[in-house]
């Protein structure tokens, strides 16, 4: 039988292309060249999958448009670039790649978390530029970690391995707001208790923003959440930039109402919002929080499980509608 085509949206590493090439004619794309919609379209003509990565949207004018597509498998745990419901209705499968990357990314969460809290980018950037001349007894204090209280806007996988992290690791009082509060032995696991978002941004010395991306979300942190914060507090984001209304974070930071923040992702990435690059008080990074070898390697390996088990087999592991 002729093997079914596939795209493959972005670069990925070349094992994982050649796993694809052993079942699939594979169009690929490893100078990594940012298609415009319509020449991905175009592209897409005549594939029954294709490989994405979080950036390439998948809506229902697209499905209509590729009549043979079949499946959409992310390397991504986000799928806010799918419509899930249009491709439901076109009979097309989406599937993202969970946790594969839940501790690494946890990991990202803390590292920004100890970073924005210590000031690491700017006492860094202070030093680079030379600007280090002598100790003094108030240079660069940033917040304690240890003993604080750690507030998780969005308990899934990785809010709860960050969770577990301050909890267990740094000895932090958590709290949580969640849309559904955890059944009393997840509770009880990451050691943190539910309250209200008003309350969550009122008690929390650092806050961590792990939820997905939604309509309804979106600036779910805005002017009002952040006057709410301890003029010590910080806020990270490794959920989406849309999460944050950015203009209103930045206003907060340079008036000094915040500590600080740490953001791995942005509104309209890869560009960055200029208000933010401008202050010393933030700790940005090009949405890094799954990127060690390991995990990226383990989600294109999953998007590619998913490609071949559903293509070969009408089976896939991390299905996220129902056909
Ligand atoms: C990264 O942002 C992901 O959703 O996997």
């Amino acid at each position: 039988m002729a093997k079914k085509s596939i795209l493959v949206a972005r670069a990925v590493f070349p094992e994982v292309l050649e796993r694809l090439g052993l079942h699939f004619e594979v169009e690929s794309n490893q100078a990594d060249v940012i298609w415009p919609r319509d020449e991905f379209i175009r592209r897409l003509q005549g594939k029954a999958g294709v490989f994405t990565t979080g950036g390439e949207r998948i809506d229902a004018a697209l499905v209509a448009a590729c009549p043979d597509l079949k499946i959409c498998a992310n390397m991504a745990v986000g799928y806010n670039n799918f419509d899930v419901p249009a491709m439901t209705a076109a009979g097309v499968l989406a599937t993202n790649a969970p946790d594969v990357l839940t501790e690494t990314t946890a990991d990202m969460g803390f590292t920004l978390l100890m970073a924005t809290a210590r000031r690491v980018s700017e006492s860094e950037a202070y030093l680079r530029t030379g600007q280090w001349s002598k100790w003094c007894y108030d240079m660069f204090c940033g917040a304690d970690i240890h003993g604080s209280t750690l507030g998780i806007l969005g308990m899934g996988r990785i809010g709860r391995a960050v969770a577990k992290r301050g909890a267990h690791g740094f000895g932090m009082k958590v709290v949580y707001h969640n849309r559904s509060r955890l059944t009393p032995d997840l509770e009880a696991e990451v050691n943190a208790k539910y309250v209200s978002k008003q309350e969550l941004f009122k008690q929390a010395d650092h806050i961590v923003l792990v939820l997905p991306y939604t309509a309804e979300n979106h600036h779910t942190v805005g002017a009002a959440e952040i006057a709410l914060m301890k003029p010590t507090a910080t806020i990270v984001n490794i959920g989406r930039g849309g999460l944050i209304d950015e203009d209103a974070l930045a206003a907060a930071l340079a008036a000094g109402k915040i500590l600080g923040a740490g953001l791995d992702v942005f509104e309209g990435e890869p560009k960055v919002n200029p208000a933010l690059t401008a202050l010393k008080n933030v700790v940005l990074t090009p949405h890094i929080g799954s990127a060690t070898v390991p995990t990226r390697q383990a989600m294109a390996n999953l998007a590619a499980d998913n490609l071949i088990g559903y293509l070969t087999q009408c089976q896939a592991k991390t299905p996220l509608n129902s056909l």
